[in-house]
């Protein structure tokens, strides 16, 4: 399948396959959160200024916000001495393969305090009966869903890479997934994974911050969205807006208070969801790293 780095060579919006129907959410407990490194600049300064009581709190309330719009949330338990697995959409990248056959790709994680969190995934995916797609030797840095993001309704993925994930991983991924893969490199180190950086929201509405991207790739989403709205870089850096997720092209759960940006989804008649996720933007995450979307 074709990897596509230029906005002239993404292919026509003919090309159909059901992603983004999915009904089932993955989510790692709380329990050993916590800000204890500095990998991102997000963290720096909040080594140990987490409050867990708040955290824990934050994190059921998103789980019922999944819950109550109608998703089943299978929940891993969180492991010590690893502070950043509740950030469950980095660790891999399930979807169903030509058979529909449930698969994953493991990640590689780029920190290595991240990478002992692979496996309790892998573990779970065995028993959950997915085929288990392990890395390539040498093995390429990428950090799963956190820097890919379906085009709902096409068979296509957006990688972004540059901070975290690499460049290989794009022919890696189209490889092994059978879809087409366009790059977006990511240029600002607070916006060091694609979902930090975009949230794309049904077929024809996305946000996205258009400093994180180099001229390249904001042509290219130019062209994909019909509704394309640059954030202002507040919301996104503070206020993590681009990290919200809409789990169904209707709903936007996101973190609170980003007035601008909420105020121009609503005109589109997106239904936003407000959750409090403060304690997790300490370490550089809302709510679209919290969760892993399941394909079944
Ligand atoms: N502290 C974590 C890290 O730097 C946060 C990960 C956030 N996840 C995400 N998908 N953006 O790796």
């Amino acid at each position: 399948m074709p990897v596509h780095l230029t906005a002239e060579s993404i292919p026509p919006l003919t090309k159909i396959a059901a992603r983004g129907s999915e009904k089932r959410v993955l989510m790692v407990s709380p329990t050993h959160y916590d800000v204890l490194y500095e990998i991102n600049p997000h963290m720096q300064g909040n080594i140990g200024t987490v409050d867990k009581v708040e955290a824990s709190a934050q994190w059921n309330a998103l789980r019922e916000t999944y819950q109550s719009l109608g998703f089943s949330v299978s929940v891993i338990e969180g492991v010590e001495a690893l502070p950043d697995m509740v950030f469950a959409a980095n660790q891999t990248v399930p979807f169903l393969d030509a058979d529909g056959q449930p698969s994953v790709i493991l990640s590689k994680m780029a920190s290595a305090y991240r990478q002992a969190e692979v496996e309790y995934f892998a573990e779970w995916y065995v028993a959950a009966g997915y085929k288990v797609i392990r890395h390539v030797n040498p093995p390429i840095e990428f950090e799963g869903m956190g820097d890919a993001i379906w085009h709902p309704t096409k068979n296509l993925l957006y990688i972004g890479y540059g901070f975290r994930t690499q460049r290989g991983a794009l022919e890696r991924a189209a490889a092994c997934i059978g879809c087409e893969v366009v790059g977006l490199q990511l240029v600002d180190p607070h916006f060091y994974h694609l979902d930090t950086a975009l949230s794309v929201i049904n077929q024809t509405t996305a946000l996205y911050v258009q400093e994180a991207f180099c001229t390249d790739g904001v042509k290219i989403l130019q062209q994909q969205f019909e509704h394309l709205i640059a954030v202002p870089l507040s919301e996104a850096k503070q206020g993590f807006v681009t990290n919200g997720h809409s789990p169904d092209g209707k709903h936007f759960i996101v973190h609170q208070g980003n007035m601008e940006t909420t105020q121009q989804l609503q005109a589109l008649g997106i239904q936003v969801i407000e959750v409090d996720t403060s304690q997790f933007l300490k370490s550089g995450g809302s709510v679209f790293c919290m969760k892993m979307m399941l394909p079944v």
